[in-house]
């Protein structure tokens, strides 16, 4: 029997931050580390998402290759053949698959999109690019080419896994069955251990999810944050005058999101870490713990991407690469003589 897959993508503009980390990068490379026997593991850099919005170029190559050094800081192992880690771009099934699923997508459902929809509000529709609002139909093709059961995401990622799976079914319904459906939201959440999607937000404005595309950057920890940075933009965190300590989301947005960034360092649940601080008045004593955590935690990271070795990395991209092409090569003439593109 094959294997189930799982898979996610971290594009690679900008610096990653904690969300980044804590969203998708960790929980997929905890699996590579605990269940590779059981599962394959696909982590990939998603290098055609790069420039949906304007980038600037002279930098994507090396943002690349810094996502792949990252993903090996944070743990991935290499030396395991379950294991895959490669470039969008290598794989050129990709952007075919995309073309073909385009055009059993509609251009309402597209415009539904809420990552579409926010930026093409602020921006103005002719601003914004044609990649950027069917970009996702190119990332359901990136899960449906491996037949991808299982992919950890962000929350801000939940719609277009579910037009993952419309789209998936909607063609399984006309040609047959040509793509595995990935399992329904609820069920990655149980299978990755969580109630819920996770979202972390930006520490000074906790309404909004903490994000790359912040200008600033003073609300986003980046894995390349000098530890004594982290550290202040922790404690000037946006909090509450409540003057008490507990986990609602609601009413203590920042609090909360304080608890659910220690919880993570810790490994932990957020009701642990607020049992340990429930009611407490003192918010600066309580960030100077997150504080400290964090700094620890950016020393030990950055110390591990010193020491990452870039030629095991690219001859792992290399191997990856050459058996992707394979499995989406695969799937993609399943599709195409299906819907009569080949014999
Ligand atoms: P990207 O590169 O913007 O973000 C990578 C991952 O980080 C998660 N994330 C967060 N999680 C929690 N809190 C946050 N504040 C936060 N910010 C970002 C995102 O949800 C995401 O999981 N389209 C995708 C990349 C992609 C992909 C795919 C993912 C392309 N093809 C196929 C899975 C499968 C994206 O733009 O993620």
């Amino acid at each position: 029997m094959t294997k189930q897959v799982i898979l996610t993508g971290i594009r690679a503009n900008n610096d990653l931050h904690i969300g980044n980390y804590f969203g998708a990068m960790l929980p997929i490379i905890d699996m590579a580390k605990t269940r590779s026997d059981e599962f394959d593991i696909n982590l990939f850099i998603p290098d055609l998402h790069s420039f949906t919005t304007p980038i600037d170029h002279s930098t994507l190559n090396e943002s690349i290759m810094n996502n792949a050094r990252v993903f090996v800081a944070a743990g991935l192992p290499l030396d395991n053949d379950a294991i895959h880690l490669y470039r969008q771009s290598y794989v050129p099934a990709h952007s075919e698959l995309t073309w073909i699923a385009d055009c059993f997508t509609g251009m309402g459902e597209m415009g539904r999109m809420i990552q579409y929809k926010e930026k093409s509000y602020k921006s103005g529709e002719d601003q914004v690019s044609v990649g950027l609002f069917n970009y996702p139909v190119l990332m359901a093709c990136d899960i449906l080419l491996y037949n991808a059961a299982y992919v950890p995401v962000g929350d801000d990622q939940t719609q277009h896994l579910e037009f993952t799976r419309d789209i998936a079914e909607r063609m399984n319904n006309r040609f047959g069955e040509v793509f595995t459906v990935p399992e329904p939201v609820v069920r990655q959440h149980a299978f990755f251990g969580k109630d819920q999607g996770l979202r972390i937000k930006d520490l000074l404005d906790p309404s909004k999810k903490m994000s790359k595309s912040d200008e600033t950057g003073k609300g986003v920890i980046f894995l390349s944050d000098d530890p004594e940075v982290a550290r202040k933009k922790i404690m000037g965190a946006t909090t509450d005058d409540k003057a008490n300590i507990q986990y609602d989301k609601v009413n203590q947005p920042g609090i909360a999101n304080l608890i659910d960034i220690l919880a993570l360092l810790r490994n932990t649940s957020p009701l642990e870490v607020e049992a340990e601080f429930k009611g407490s008045q003192r918010y600066g004593d309580f960030k100077q713990v997150v504080a400290d955590e964090m700094a620890e935690f950016l020393r030990s990271f950055q110390e591990r991407l010193q020491s990452v070795d870039d030629q095991l990395i690219l001859h792992k991209l290399e191997t990856s690469e050459a058996a992707m092409n394979d499995v989406a090569n695969s799937t993609l003439l399943r599709v195409q003589r299906a819907i009569g593109l080949r014999a």
